[in-house]
Formats: C-alpha cells, structure tokens, sequence
C-alpha cells in the first residue's frame, strides 16, 4: 500500500503564493512508487482545502498568480482511532481522506511558528520537520538568539522592544551603526529596516511595530550570507554551503520575490575549507541547540576575517526546486525526490519514537 503523503500549504500568512509554490514543487517529485500525494491547501482566510490532483493549483506556471482552487472542498484534520489520520468534510462529517503523514510546507505565520504543529501533535499525526518547541523557538528571533548566546555560538548583538515609548537610544547603546530593526516573529524580510542614522530608529521601530508586538534591533555585520541545509533528527548532518549574493542594500522583500535579478545563488560557495568546515559544524550545533529535528536552513553572515555568525534558522525553509534548501542537498548529492523520501522517513521515525514513550505515572 502506498503511503499517502498529506501536503499542507498556502496559510494566512504573507508567503501565502511562495508556499503554493514550494508545494507544487514536492508534488510533482514525489515518488509515486512509494507515495500518494494529497494536497491540503489553507487558503488565506485559513480553511482548508482537499486536492488530489494539480487542477487544485491555478496559474501553476505564473509566481504572482498562483492560487488555490477555491471551489476545492473544505476538510478539517481529525484523529482517526485507526493508524491514520482523517480529514473530514465538516458539513456532513463523513471521512474526506486518510492520510499517513503529513509534509506542512506553509512558511511563516502559523506554518512555521508551531502552530501547525501543535495541530498535528494534537490529533497524533506524523509530520515532516521541526516540532512544537524547535518551530517556534527558530520563528522568535529574540528567543532563538538567546540560546545560541547561551551555547556560546556568536550571533550579532541585539536588544528588543515593545513600544516607541522605550528609551531607544538608551536600548540600542553600544550597538553602533547600521542597525537592523526587525519585527520578532516574521519572514521574508517584511518590516525589516536598516537604519544608519539615529533619526531613523524611531520610524524603523514604528514601522516594525505594524508587524508584531515584539522587536529586535540588531548591530549590523559586514560579512557574506551563507547558508547551510540540515538534515536528520538525532544525527542531524550538514549539506555543503551556499551563498547568496543580495544586489540590494540587504536581502529584503523586493531582492527575494519582486526583483527577478535581486539576488544570485552560489552552491557551493566558493570558501576555503577551513571556513566551510567551521560552518557547517556551526550549522549542526544551532540545528541541535534550537531543537530541531528533520529540517531547517541555518543562515550565517561570514566576516571578511573567516568568522561566522549565526543570522537565523529557518524551519521551513522555500522547497521549490529552485530554493536554496533542496538545492545545497543536491549538490551535496540527495536529489530532490530522495531527499523528500528521506524527510517523511525521518518524520515516521519520529513519530514511532514518540509513540513508543510511556504516558502516565508508574503506580
Ligand atoms: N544583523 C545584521 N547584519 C547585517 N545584515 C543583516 C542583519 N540582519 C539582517 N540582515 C539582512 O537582512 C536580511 C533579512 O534578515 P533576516 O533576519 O534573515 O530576516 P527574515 O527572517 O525575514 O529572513 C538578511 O538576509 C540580511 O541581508
Ligand atoms: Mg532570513
């Protein structure tokens, strides 16, 4: 029996379309061999949607148009007393689809932050990538940063705020010039400023604020972005590095989806070893120390000295074909098809484990 392999995307959040995309991608590679594809798009208002084939992706071949087939019917995931989870039409109740495990590729907001996850650990389901903790651990750049100062791995210097009110110039002392003024719980760069000037930090904070409750004011480091793909879950293991090259300011919004010509990929990055070796043991260290398990991409900034420092991780990083994460595994030599294969593995393995733990007091 094939396994049927529930993809969730789309989401409320602003990488509603990059999300189709990710999981239009991972559709068409799944080894059909071994696995049934279901699609399980949440459309922006948050209900979700039951596709079992393509025609569930509009405008499949256009980035700005790509949609979810509205008139696809709505289903609501619930535990099944069997081995596999339901999803049930929640009109009349009856059973939708069974699914075995599920692949959530919805970035950001709710996909990203352990949300989806605590959906699915509630209903006991098998998923692929990080848990409850490890997601959103890895969405709060305040939080994230704070474990790996206190595993001594180096990240830029930073403060947090959660007014205008705050004493800013006094919350940013010692900081210097530039500064990186960022909403806490957010991606693609949305919110996110660089000020160079003091006069600037108020509107920056302002701004920011508009995104979340909380946030972050970083120093800014002059140094490459690379980037590194983790894999596994007790034995996670480290791709070659990539690097990207913004032809912006910084690798904002527009530099990664509206400017076709934003940004470049290099994989592998052209590093000596010693300085690629030193990364990717980094990249291992912070996949463990943020709890991670299955995937996640950890960004560093690499100083003209050959230092690197930890930007973020990302857990549910972009999973087109194209994306920096099944790219770096590539080259590393896991094609894309295997390395899906590898990621739903690693999530019934999970699962299994996680099953297999005693629940309650011993009498
Ligand atoms: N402290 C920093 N120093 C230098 N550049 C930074 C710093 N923080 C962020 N940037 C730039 O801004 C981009 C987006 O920041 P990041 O923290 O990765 O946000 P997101 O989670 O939205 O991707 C980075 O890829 C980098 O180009
Ligand atoms: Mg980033």
């Amino acid at each position: 029996m094939k396994t049927k392999v529930g993809i969730i995307f789309g989401g409320k959040s602003g990488e509603h379309e990059v999300s189709i995309q990710s999981a239009k991608s991972i559709y068409e590679a799944l080894d059909r061999d071994k696995y049934e594809p279901i699609l399980l798009g949440v459309d922006k208002q948050g209900v979700w949607r039951l596709g079992r084939d393509a025609s569930f992706i509009l405008n499949a071949s256009n980035p700005k148009l790509i949609a979810l087939n509205a008139a696809a019917p709505a289903v609501v995931p619930v535990e099944s007393p069997g081995e596999a989870l339901a999803l049930r039409d929640p009109a009349s109740g009856s059973v939708a689809e069974i699914v075995d495990v599920f692949f959530p590729i919805m970035h950001g907001t709710f996909g990203e932050d352990g949300s989806l996850q605590g959906l699915l650990k509630m209903v006991d389901a098998p998923f692929v990538g990080a848990s409850v903790l490890g997601s959103a651990v890895g969405m709060d750049k305040e939080v994230m940063k704070r474990l790996l100062r206190d595993a001594g791995i180096p990240t830029p210097r930073f403060a947090c705020v959660r007014s205008v009110r705050s004493r800013l110039e006094a919350a940013v002392e010692g900081l210097g010039l530039p500064l990186f003024v960022k909403p806490c719980n957010l991606g693609s760069s949305v919110g996110i400023s660089k000020v160079k000037r003091m006069q600037e930090l108020h509107p920056a904070v302002e701004r920011a604020l508009r995104f979340d409750r909380k946030v972050i004011i970083e120093e800014a480091i002059q140094g490459r972005e690379i980037e590194v793909a983790v894999l596994g879950n007790d034995d996670p293991k480290a791709s070659v590095c990539g690097e990207i090259i913004p032809q912006h300011e910084f690798y904002s919004y527009e530099a990664k989806y509206i400017d076709e010509n934003g940004a470049m990929l290099r994989i592998p990055a052209d590093l000596p070893a010693w300085i690629s070796d030193q990364v990717r043991d980094l990249a291992v260290k912070v996949f463990k120390t943020l709890e991670c398990e299955g995937m996640g991409r950890v960004d560093f900034f690499v100083k003209p000295d050959g230092t690197a420092m930890v930007n973020e991780i990302n857990t549910l990083p972009g999973f087109t074909k194209i994306s920096m994460y099944p790219k770096l595994w590539e080259a590393t030599g896991l094609p894309y098809p295997e390395l899906l294969d590898r990621l739903i593995q690693l999530a019934l393995e999970r699962h299994g484990k996680e099953r297999a733990l005693e629940r309650g007091a011993e009498f």
